[in-house]
């Protein structure tokens, strides 16, 4: 049984190869069998699910995940309510359910935060989205997701749309991609392109992309289009997310102008995509948010060396 990262982290996806990425996907498949019905490998194990942010997805994928392994979960879904409001430091609180899991999913607005629970604890910690920077079993999803639509990854132009400052779903993703013989379009409002360092750091790894200014344009050349949400939240000023809010929408009209590509969005979604979209058979995003369970049924299998994978 190979043991890709048996008792590793899972903390960034720039760490990971394109071979380790496919193996978890292939698991993945594998574990489809067991998202309804269940198994028992976890049996006796304990997740501990740490989310100082708000989440409906990840936080609800992994606890289904590993309940569905047969193990169980423990955790919070904000701080408060935690010691963390009586001043408790987040070492302090990560060296404490250290004590009592086996494994550790943390959700934190702080860049480098599961870096930081990575290097302070012993127990595999995953990293299920920190600030703007990282959100790999994100694009473990995402890229799942593109190969059961698409057959392959590979010859594929992807047109990432939307926030792609401050959306981390976008950085891990694109990433990833350099992994994969894929050409890349951005399509932002200029406040909010892809930051100078990604860009950078993807040309190096002999990925270069194309900024195209038009939404539609972008799109007429995609085979699938990530649209994101724009992250409210990690404006420093309301004001500034205000001139953006609505920058950008797609409907039917526009995405049957542009040949109907594969869209996919991380959720949640706000206004930048017509809910009279939901039921067209190239809209695939609740899939996509489904994949999340096998996906990181597979991911927590490798992590915790689960045997019966
Ligand atoms: N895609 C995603 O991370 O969704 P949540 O914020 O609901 O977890």
């Amino acid at each position: 049984m190979p043991d890709t990262f048996a008792g590793q982290d899972f903390t960034t996806i720039r760490d990971k190869s394109r071979e380790e990425l496919e193996y978890i996907m292939d698991e993945a498949r594998g574990m489809e069998k067991y998202t309804k019905v269940g198994t028992d490998s976890a049996s006796g194990r304990l997740m501990g699910t740490l989310f100082f942010e708000p989440s409906t997805r990840t936080r609800l994928s992994f606890q289904a995940a590993m309940k569905r392994l047969g193990g169980d979960t423990i955790g919070f879904s904000s701080k408060e309510g935690t010691s963390v409001k009586k001043g408790e430091t987040l070492a302090d609180t990560l060296r404490t359910v250290e004590q009592y899991v086996d494994i550790l999913v943390m959700r934190h607005p702080s860049e480098g935060s599961a870096k930081l629970a990575a290097e302070l604890l012993d127990i595999p910690v995953i990293n299920g989205g920190d600030g703007s920077a990282n959100h790999p079993t994100q694009t473990l999803l995402d890229l799942y997701t593109i190969r059961e639509e698409l057959g392959e990854i590979d010859g594929k132009t992807i047109t990432l749309a939307g926030d792609l400052r401050y959306s981390r779903t976008t950085r891990s993703l694109s990433r990833a991609l350099t992994g994969f013989d894929v050409e890349l379009i951005l399509n932002s409002p200029e406040q909010l392109r892809m930051k100078d360092d990604l860009l950078l750091e993807l040309e190096e790894e002999g990925l270069k992309p194309e900024e195209m200014s038009d939404l539609e344009a972008s799109m007429q050349k995609a085979d699938l289009v990530y649209a994101t949400r724009i992250q409210k939240e990690r404006f420093p000023d309301v004001s500034e997310y205000r001139k953006v809010a609505n920058a950008y929408r797609i409907d039917r009209e526009l995405l049957e102008r542009c040949n109907n590509p594969l869209l996919l969005h991380p959720l949640p979604r706000v206004n930048e995509i017509d809910p009279d979209v939901d039921e067209l058979d190239n809209t695939v995003f609740f899939d996509q948010a489904g994949n999340g369970v096998p996906v990181r049924m597979a991911l927590i299998s490798n992590l915790l060396n689960l045997s019966d994978r």
